[in-house]
């Protein structure tokens, strides 16, 4: 289906469910013991079994503009480090020299024509080979193919850089994403501007996450924010394997109900959501602006980091630009920091209290449903007969 002939499919979806007061719904309502979200040892093995084993999107193609580009970050206590080497090939590895151990690269971004260490100035290049030893002569016999960095499994697909936290792992990215890809593909996250990150701390993850999976709770959460522009509680619900999308209807999907289609922008009345599993969500709220969130698990079930990318379609060079990308800047902060997270943080304290068993999800709420099912169905099998891995023998770790 192009995306034109999807956006129209979608609004007409949507504007149904406006008409007739309705929404996409589950099959039934689900419990979920609060055990899920509050028990320490069932989240460490969440954590290993999920973060640790599953391939994270973990940078944007569009932080590693071009060759001898990288990008550094902590991810659950794992130093990774993202790299764009000089044939423009994606790559990661643990953020470790072999020397003796220092950070590699400092926490952020940079290009240079070779990662050098602060500590003795080994030289290491983007594809993570040992180049140079400063004072080579003095310091003795190195086999340099046995000091290049420690690799992460890698690949780069759909405008994001996809990277496993366990060396020695592989997988196979285009069956683990699917027929999700292509959905992907059509948001051309390659194209857009970054304008900027920002670290949220968060509640607990699956807290966090299930805000991100409904709308249910637009009208009541976020009438000054993200809540003017959609329709509470009308979503439209398509899972690709593990993953979804999820579409709101903007209020101005109204002015549809009498026009003919021939006449419809159809894109502009929806705002659909892509939810990779197990913690991204890319979302547009307003034109010609998009948000990435991903959402990392903390030290503990109780907190969260949510790094926040806003991108603009363009880089803002007017001043009605500069001040519309800013605002919705500004607008998803608030968001989710000032309203979202101020909800999760009530509910961790109440996980506390002893006062649920379960909670209750709605069939109105059919992302979180197929969120909660997915994590459980990791949990319950081998992971590796859930995600796909390349057929070829994998070296053990
Ligand atoms: S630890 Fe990196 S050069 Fe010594
Ligand atoms: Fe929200």
């Amino acid at each position: 289906m192009s995306a034109d002939t999807e956006s129209l499919s979608l609004a007409r979806r949507a504007l149904t469910h406006l008409r007739d007061g309705t929404t996409d719904l589950a099959d039934g309502t689900m419990e979920q013991p609060v055990a899920a979200y509050a028990d320490p040892d069932r989240y460490r093995r969440e954590v290993d079994q999920i973060f640790r084993h599953l391939p994270l999107a973990l940078a944007l193609s569009i932080e590693l503009p071009g060759p001898n580009t990288w990008r550094a970050m902590t991810i659950l206590d794992v130093p990774v480090l993202i790299t764009r080497d000089e044939e423009g090939v994606a790559r990661a590895f643990i953020n470790v020299c072999t020397h003796r151990g220092a950070t590699l690269c400092q926490e952020g971004s940079g290009s240079s024509r070779r990662l050098v260490c602060p500590y003795h100035a080994w030289q290491f290049d983007y594809g993570g080979k040992l180049r140079a030893m400063y004072g080579a002569s003095s310091f003795g016999e190195v086999d340099a193919a046995k000091h290049g960095l420690t690799a992460l499994p890698c690949a780069e697909r759909c405008g994001l850089i996809w990277v496993c936290l366990s060396p020695g792992e592989a997988f196979d990215i285009d069956a683990w994403l699917g027929d999700f890809a292509a959905k992907l593909n059509d948001l051309r996250l390659d194209q857009w501007h970054l304008y900027e990150q920002r670290e949220l701390p968060g509640p607990g993850w699956k807290v966090a996450w299930d805000g991100y999976l409904e709308s249910y709770h637009h009208a009541s959460v976020h009438p000054q924010t993200v809540g003017k522009f959609t329709i509470g509680n009308l979503t439209l619900h398509d899972t690709y394997g593990p993953h979804q999308r999820i579409v709101f209807g903007r209020r101005t999907l109204e002015e549809l109900k009498d026009k003919p289609e021939a006449q419809w922008d159809a894109e502009t009345h929806i705002r659909r959501i892509h939810l990779g599993f197990p913690n991204l969500a890319i979302s547009g709220v307003l034109g010609d602006h998009c948000l990435v969130s991903q959402v990392f698990p903390g030290p503990t079930p109780e907190s969260t980091i949510t790094r926040q990318n806003v991108l603009s379609a363009r880089k803002p060079e007017t001043e009605e630009e500069k001040q519309a990308t800013a605002a919705f800047s500004d607008i998803v902060e608030r968001a989710v920091r000032d309203e979202d997270y101020a909800i999760g943080y009530g509910i961790q304290r109440g996980l506390k209290s002893g006062a649920l068993q379960h909670f209750t999800y709605g069939r109105n709420e059919p992302g979180v449903q197929h969120f909660h099912r997915m994590v459980a169905a990791h949990m319950a099998r081998d992971p590796d007969k859930l995600v796909p891995r390349p057929t070829a023998t994998t070296p053990s770790r």
